[in-house]
């Protein structure tokens, strides 16, 4: 269930932080329209929340970054803000409409900051063996289909760098973990997004905290 201040607060961080640089006021602008043209304005991350990804990648030199679910890119832009110089991101989408709006915009702000962009379209399922090669990667963000978590969670652990870091969205799964009926997901949904939350949380190999956002955002260091 939504925060009844959610859209106070999403405001509030709305206008405390600021875009880095005008290329990404538009290109945020650009994302966040495209979004709206589909109808899901509000499943892309809020401001305040692709800060913190942004934070992430700048706390450690991060030149290589995997995203699962692009959308239109918002979250992309972000971590791309945060990359070294030279850095890549690859993002990977399943619906070609969205990846051929994210691709324009990710690629006119990767290209302003001297670095680069790979939108992979398909089944992240199908698609993340054929990125294993660039690898080791010092990040990646989870924001794709909600029952392929757990395999998402199982490539992560074999393609993340010691020090990397996970950052998953939406773990609470609209509250059903806990016991909300509000959002209809299926049990098997369910029962995935628990297992990943245990797993991540009881672990000699991940070192992390579940952030209590409105959606539920993990974030784990390979240890
Ligand atoms: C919540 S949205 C991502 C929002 C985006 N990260 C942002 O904050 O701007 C989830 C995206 O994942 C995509 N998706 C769903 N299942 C997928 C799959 N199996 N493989 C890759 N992408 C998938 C959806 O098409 C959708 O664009």
């Amino acid at each position: 269930m939504r925060n009844p201040q959610y859209n106070q607060q999403t405001e509030y961080l709305e206008n405390l932080i600021s875009p880095t640089s005008p290329l990404l006021d538009e290109c945020e602008k650009q994302s966040r329209a495209a979004s709206e043209h589909f109808g899901l304005a509000g499943i892309s991350l809020s401001r305040g929340e692709a800060h913190i990804l942004r934070w992430l990648t700048q706390l450690k030199p991060t030149k290589k970054a995997v995203e699962i679910g692009t959308l239109t890119g918002l979250s992309g832009l972000y971590i791309l803000d945060g990359l070294e110089k030279g850095g890549q991101l690859w993002t990977l989408e399943k619906n070609s409409e969205h990846a051929e709006a994210a691709q324009p915009i990710l690629q006119k702000f990767a290209a302003g900051n001297d670095k680069k962009v790979e939108l992979v379209v398909g089944d992240a399922r199908e698609t993340l063996p054929s990125l294993e090669a660039q690898g080791p990667f010092d990040f990646i963000f989870i924001d794709g289909n909600k029952a392929a978590y757990g395999d998402y969670l199982d490539w992560s652990e074999k393609n993340l760098k010691p020090g990397g870091i996970l950052v998953a969205d939406n773990v609470f799964l609209g509250g059903s973990v806990y016991g909300s009926t509000e959002a209809r997901f299926s049990e098997k949904q369910i029962q995935v997004m628990k297992k990943f939350n245990e797993r991540l949380m009881d672990s000699d190999i991940w070192r992390g905290a579940l952030l209590p956002t409105n959606e539920g955002l993990f974030i784990a260091e390979r240890v």
